[in-house]
């Protein structure tokens, strides 16, 4: 198998629930490492659910879950973490009263040997936007220059891949265009990533294959490309 083949984070028929109600049917996908993959969808299909069930967060109660070569469903999220999966929930959660800076030395963990290696003069040079304001306060921040620390902190633990849950949700037009080129960067890094989205423009423009999801199952997955020259998966799945 090359390199670029190597599956690193995948999920076998994953079934998740909240209380009795069944919300993952059966969700298989793959991940291979240095690819950036979307999870599509429209409102409520399972995206952060699906994101949360790789992460434990949501222990899964029927499939599996693989990451770097080893189980990982019922590990709980901490030790998912220490292995080298990271994940930025829709929810940015930056600390309010610590700085860009102590923010950034929260997430500090050891190098990893096949992982891309962050400081913080790298993620201000990636987020010029935090470079700006490392001595602000958390609290003192738009949305998405939060979201940005968020996504800056995550890479501090030097992970392996990352989920990032919708980084585009609610962000002003040019911030979007920051987040995008920011993420592409973290591809030429060689960072494995799984995108959830419903934006299909800015998931067009970052990304190399999708997943659609509905009603918490996979329905349809292609390449970027050849999803969007399928009008009708495009008008039936995500109504684009
Ligand atoms: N904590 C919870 N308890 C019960 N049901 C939940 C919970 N969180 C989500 N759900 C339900 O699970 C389903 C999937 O939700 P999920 O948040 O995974 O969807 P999503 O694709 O991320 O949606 P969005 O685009 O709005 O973020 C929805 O029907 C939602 O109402
Ligand atoms: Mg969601």
């Amino acid at each position: 198998m090359t390199a670029a083949a190597e599956s690193l984070l995948r999920a076998d028929t994953v079934d998740a629930f909240y209380g009795q109600a069944r919300i993952l049917f059966s969700v298989s996908l793959e991940v291979h490492r240095g690819e950036v993959v979307a999870l599509l969808g429209r409102n409520g299909a399972g995206k952060s659910t699906t994101l949360k069930s790789l992460m434990g967060l949501v222990r899964p109660r029927g499939g599996k879950v693989q990451f770097a070569g080893r189980r990982i469903d019922g590990a709980a999220p901490y030790a998912i973490c220490r292995q080298g999966l990271g994940y930025v929930p829709e929810e940015r959660r930056v600390f309010a009263d610590l700085t860009v800076e102590e923010n950034l030395e929260v997430g500090r963990r050891p190098r990893r040997e096949d992982a891309p290696h962050w400081t913080p003069e790298r993620l201000y040079a990636l987020f010029p936007n935090l470079g700006r304001m490392r001595g602000r306060r958390g609290g003192e921040m738009s949305g998405g220059e939060q979201q940005m620390l968020t996504i800056a902190r995550t890479l501090m633990g030097n992970p392996r891949a990352v989920l990032l849950d919708e980084p585009s949700e609610g962000l002003a037009p040019v911030i979007v265009d920051q987040m995008a080129e920011a993420i592409r960067e973290l591809k030429r890094e060689g960072l494995t990533l799984l995108i959830s989205e419903q934006n299909l423009r800015f998931a067009a423009a970052i990304t190399d294959r999708a997943y659609i999801l509905e009603k918490g199952q996979i329905c349809y997955e292609n390449s970027m490309a050849g999803l969007l020259a399928d009008e009708p998966a495009r008008r039936e799945y995500l109504a684009v």
